[in-house]
């Protein structure tokens, strides 16, 4: 997919289309966010062809068999968005106070609606805030989740570091993201359907900008091993990639070390 340029943005439905190299970049983010907040879980069902449910309890089950054994107290789940995941690994560690954060209101004013469910509300939290400064003091957390925030992050290294300062030393960290699939042969395919059918898709649910966003922000996250560098630069010797669908979604996987650097 080419660069897209000032020329083709705003798109032509009106709806955010955030511009990474805009100084309102992450106001702009909020905006896409706010502006797909409705639709966002079925949509993403539907564009994922369901396989986004599967994806998220995976990705438990890798930070389960990742981390040493031992009592969760405390989890962050950062741009909880919606809260699937928030609400997952509340299910998954039911002595664990859990704690959603993320920028845009409109999101977690859906999260706090569904998070009705019996069994989990009184471990839920939610709160307002930007991941590259995290209003909780060092070693908080005993655990620090995210599914599809780091591709929308505008300096992600500062931000694995903000995630290493809130965690405690040995606390292990799990980034759900999507990734370029391993085998170009699928990638091709995948390509295809991500750069042109997902945006077609979302131009008929007036948000042709947010879903051209999104093919255009996967080519912004660096590849597996140069993510797995960044880990290990920010605070977490010990990191690894699980691929899920062939390398469409990777679960990163870190511990960290014990001092934040
Ligand atoms: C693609 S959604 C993912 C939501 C959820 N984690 C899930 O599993 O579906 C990305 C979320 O990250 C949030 N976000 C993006 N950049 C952020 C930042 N810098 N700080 C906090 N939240 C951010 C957005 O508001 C949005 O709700």
């Amino acid at each position: 997919m080419s660069e897209i340029t000032g020329a083709e943005r705003p798109a032509r439905d009106g709806s955010p289309f955030p511009d990474r190299r805009d100084p309102v970049f992450e106001r702009d983010v909020r905006r896409m966010f706010t502006h797909i907040a409705q639709r966002y879980e079925w949509f993403d069902h539907v564009a994922s062809m369901g396989n986004d449910l599967l994806w998220r309890p995976r990705a438990l089950w890798d930070l389960d068999r990742f981390r040493a054994p031992g009592p969760v107290r405390r989890v962050l789940d950062l741009g909880c968005g919606t809260g699937e995941l928030t609400r997952l690994t509340a299910h998954r560690f039911p002595s664990a106070q859990v704690v959603g954060v993320d920028f845009t209101a409109a999101m977690l004013a859906v999260a706090q609606r569904r998070t009705g469910t019996p069994g989990t509300a009184g471990k839920i939290s939610y709160g307002r805030a930007t991941a590259m400064r995290l209003p909780f003091p060092d070693g908080t957390f005993d655990l620090a989740t995210n599914a599809f925030l780091a591709r929308n992050l505008l300096d992600l290294e500062a931000a694995l570091t903000e995630m290493r300062r809130v965690l405690r030393p040995g606390g292990v960290l799990l980034i759900l993201e999507i990734t370029e699939p391993v085998s170009p042969a699928f990638g091709s395919l995948f390509h295809a359907y991500f750069d042109h059918v997902v945006p077609w898709l979302g131009a008929a649910v007036d948000s042709a900008g947010p879903y051209r966003y999104l093919p255009e922000s996967l080519r912004r996250l660096p590849p597996r091993p140069a993510f797995l560098d960044a880990l290990r630069r920010a605070g977490f010797p010990r990191a690894e990639a699980h691929t899920q669908s062939m390398g469409i979604v990777t679960a990163f996987l870190a511990e960290a070390g014990a001092r934040a650097p």
